[in-house]
Parts: C-alpha cells; structure tokens; sequence
C-alpha cells in the first residue's frame, strides 16, 4: 500500500498512531506469554517527527510502554560509545530517554567487536528469541539503501558488516563535521533479517527522495535498489509526502 499525505506532519501522525495502538492493545503482534510487542526502529531525519509524536500520544494516552521490546537497524563501527554521532544516542535522544524505556528493553548491533560473525549472529538470535518483530520502520537512502543495506546488497544478506557507499557518507558529512570523519562502515540488519518482520513501515518526505521513490517502487527488483526487495512482503506500507511522490 502506498500513502501520499498531505504532508510530512500527516505521515508521521499517522504512522506514530498505528504504533501506539500496537502498544496499547498488541493489534497486529504475535502473542508472547508477556503480552509484549516488538518495534524495528530506523534512525535518520525521516524518524524525527514520527518519535515526536509518538512521544506526544504515549504520555497523552498514559500507554505503558514497559513491554516493548526494541531491535534498531544499525549502527556505525569505530564511534566511541556514547559518541552523540552514534544511533543509540540517536534513540536515546528522540524515543528511549523521553519514554524511559530500560537499557534491557534494547538492542542494536554490536560493534564493539568490529561486527564480527558471532556478534552478528547473536543480534538475529536476540530477534528470533523475542519472536520476532512486528512492526518493522525504514526511512530510505538517496542511493535505495534500507538500513546500511547499500547498493549490491542482496536479498538473502543477513545481519552483518559493510563499507558504506560514497553517497550514503557524503550525505552524512555535514553531521560528522566533514567527510574524512564519517565513519567507513557499520553493521546492519540484512535484507532478509528485515524482510522477516511481519509488518514493514516505509517512509520517504521531500524532493530528494522522489527519484528513489520511483525507482523502490516501480523498478526492477535486484541489489541495484535495495529498497525494491521490500515490494515481494506483504504487509508492507510506503507512506510518502507529495514531493516524495512527486515522480510517480
Ligand atoms: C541512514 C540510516 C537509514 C536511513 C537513512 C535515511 O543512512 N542508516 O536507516 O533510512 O539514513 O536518512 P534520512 O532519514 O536522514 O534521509
């Protein structure tokens, strides 16, 4: 299903509800002996306003959001820890600190090993172990990368390490403070790692994505675009604003 609201204010409101009702009633989760749910959370500017608001219902709405459990997407290698660049302060900043969500509520990759084998293999054992994630959000690189699933990525890639791609660390160089600062790699979830969530959130705002967009959309499926592999699931949901869908 493809959303096109009126405007970004609109996607995020509407995608930050549909994960409070997860919270408050488990609609759309698999039923765990705790009555739990379990978020796969993205990082990037397209998150910002989504956790906002969700910020925004779950204290308006007194939801109790001690049985979410969390599996974020990626991280970058060679940061040190606690290094406000990384995702988990990303997280901590705009979700787990304002929601007071536990240290054992969530998980990332681990890099603190270089994202070696093992590690990485623990992170989809961690998944499996929760029972798997139900509500699964991406926002979408300018070069079709979902989570660091660059271009080349392929469809049965697992939770793993990568080198980032030349347009993914340009786009991250003014909030590194230059190129040469941005880190060269991270680990991520595979494509197949994702596409194993029951249900997927997409989404994409502004002109800069409206290429991408069209081709995620509407282009052959392979590794040249990542993001078309999300077309094969079945509950999958692209919400976009207008310029977002401007070229479709
Ligand atoms: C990073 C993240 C992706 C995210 C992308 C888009 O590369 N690893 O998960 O989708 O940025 O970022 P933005 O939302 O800032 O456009």
């Amino acid at each position: 299903m493809i959303q096109v609201h009126e405007n970004r204010a609109a996607a995020e409101a509407a995608v930050a509800r549909e994960i409070a009702s997860l919270i408050r009633d488990g609609s759309g989760a698999v039923e765990r002996p705790n009555g739990g749910i379990v978020l796969g959370l993205a990082t990037g500017s397209t998150m910002v306003g989504v956790y906002r608001e969700l910020v925004d219902v779950v204290r308006s709405d007194r939801l109790d959001v001690s049985k979410v459990t969390t599996f974020n997407l990626d991280e970058y290698t060679g940061l040190p820890l606690g290094d406000p660049r990384t995702f988990r302060s990303f997280m901590a900043a705009h979700l787990f600190e304002p929601l007071g969500f536990s240290e054992s509520q969530v998980h990332f990759p681990d890099v603190r090993a270089g994202g070696d084998l093992a590690s990485a293999r623990e992170f989809e054992d961690r998944i499996a172990a929760a029972g798997g994630i139900d509500l699964q959000l991406l926002g979408l690189g300018r070069n079709g990368h979902i989570a660091f699933n660059e271009p080349g990525a392929l469809h049965a890639s697992r939770t793993r390490l990568i080198e980032l791609d030349a347009v993914t660390r340009n786009d991250a160089a003014a909030a590194f403070g230059g190129l040469e600062h941005v880190p060269q790699g991270a680990v991520t979830m595979g494509v197949a790692t994702i596409l194993e969530a029951r249900s997927l959130r997409v989404l994409a705002f502004g002109e800069a994505k409206a290429a991408i967009v069209e081709r995620a959309l509407h282009g052959p499926v392979g590794p040249e675009v990542p993001a078309s592999y999300l077309r094969s699931h079945a509950e999958l949901a692209v919400h976009l604003d207008r310029a977002a869908a401007s070229a479709l």
